[in-house]
């Protein structure tokens, strides 16, 4: 899977631009706040419909304009246009010309992994960040799974807005409660399925970064442990002084351990940096392995914070996408690019919102 083609118009600090791109490897070279990651931001955005910075789309309007455009053409499986559009008034997102009615039908025309220094939340962040991980990498590989987590998260909604009014309506609690608990228990298994797929995955690519340094071991940690129907019964009384729904999936969490010790608790620096790559890493070859195609990687600066030894166990990675005719691309400073990468590359000068090939 490619992006052939990426247009922007009044997004960050690009009034306009058109670009067109081969498969294979992307470098985006420039000074500081130039528009690198801008980029990145546009391509993930197409994919996920959400910015990788955790910001909402107001932000993303170039100052002093009404709304952003980004589009591209996606070659896979076929080709693939994009246009999304998206002010305070209006929002578009169309797919080969029609609009978009169902997300289900949308997420996988373009399917991107990001690595960026907000990675290292997935270690060291709340257990959402961890959530959110996995619930990606559901929505990546499994249509049904977003509208089933937004239904979800709607009922938990309404259930904590029904336990904050001062005389609880019970027929109606009683209700979101047996809904709550037919969805909760469809994301909980999902997750559970996922992530012994997934943590041999994240365990391999671990061992390459570090060089066999620890072993990794992924494990699920989920809130009901047993019967949800009779743990959210149980929790009456303690939902009654919080006012909210404190069991259920959106309570997960996901626990990341290196020689059977906690990463976040007791892992170094250099370790947990390790841990979010690989588990970057894992999620390129999860998405590549069950949809045939890898998906485009977006890098952003983290190859300069690397050292030279935990960069060459990225490499395999990078070469796989090159020989897949996938796509990377990735940003860095003419100072810090990794020249390891060899000669055959497309660079990119990028200088004040502004792309221009060297
Ligand atoms: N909504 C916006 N409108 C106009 N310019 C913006 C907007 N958001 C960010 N910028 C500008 O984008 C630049 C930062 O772009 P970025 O891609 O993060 O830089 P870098 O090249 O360092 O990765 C800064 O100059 C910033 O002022
Ligand atoms: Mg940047």
């Amino acid at each position: 899977m490619h992006l052939s083609h990426l247009r922007l118009r009044d997004f960050r600090n690009y009034a306009r631009l058109d670009a067109d791109f081969a498969p294979g490897f992307h470098l985006l070279l420039g000074d500081n706040a130039q528009g690198k990651t801008n980029i990145l931001e546009a391509i993930y955005l197409m994919a996920t419909l959400r910015s990788f910075r955790g910001v909402g789309s107001a932000q993303m309007i170039r100052h002093g304009a009404k709304g952003y455009f980004v589009g591209g053409n996606v070659v896979g499986q076929g080709d693939r246009e994009i246009k999304m559009y998206w002010s305070a008034r209006e929002r578009n997102l169309a797919l080969d010309g029609q609009p978009v009615k169902k997300l289900a039908d949308y997420l996988g025309a373009l399917r991107t992994v990001v690595f960026c220094t907000e990675d290292l939340q997935l270690v060291k962040g709340a257990a959402r960040s961890r959530r959110r991980f996995l619930d990606l990498l559901l929505a990546q590989t499994q249509p049904g799974y977003l509208p089933l987590l937004q239904r979800y998260m709607h009922c938990v909604r309404t259930r904590n807005a029904l336990l904050k009014q001062r005389t609880t309506d019970e027929a109606a609690l009683a209700s979101f409660s047996t809904e709550l608990v037919k969805l909760g228990n469809d994301i909980i298994r999902a997750r559970r399925e996922l992530v012994p797929k997934f943590s041999p995955l994240a365990r391999l690519a671990y061992r390459r970064i570090s060089n066999d340094a620890e072993e990794l071991r992924i494990e699920y940690a989920p809130s009901v442990k047993n019967d949800f129907a009779v743990e959210l019964a149980q929790a009456r009384a303690r939902e009654k002084s919080f006012r909210a729904t404190l069991v259920g999936p959106h309570r997960d969490d996901v626990q990341l351990l290196l020689n059977e010790k906690s990463a976040a608790q007791f892992g170094s620096e250099g370790q947990k940096r390790t841990l979010a790559i690989a588990l970057k890493m894992a999620q390129a070859e999860y998405l590549a392995g069950i949809h045939g195609t890898a998906p485009i990687l977006l890098i952003d600066d983290v190859m300069g914070e690397l050292d030279v030894k935990r960069r060459s166990g990225l490499l395999p990675l990078l070469e796989h996408a090159r020989k897949t005719s996938g796509q990377v691309f990735m940003t860095c400073t003419e100072e810090n690019w990794p020249s390891e990468l060899g000669k055959d590359l497309h660079r990119w000068q990028v200088q004040t919102g502004m792309l221009k090939k060297i």
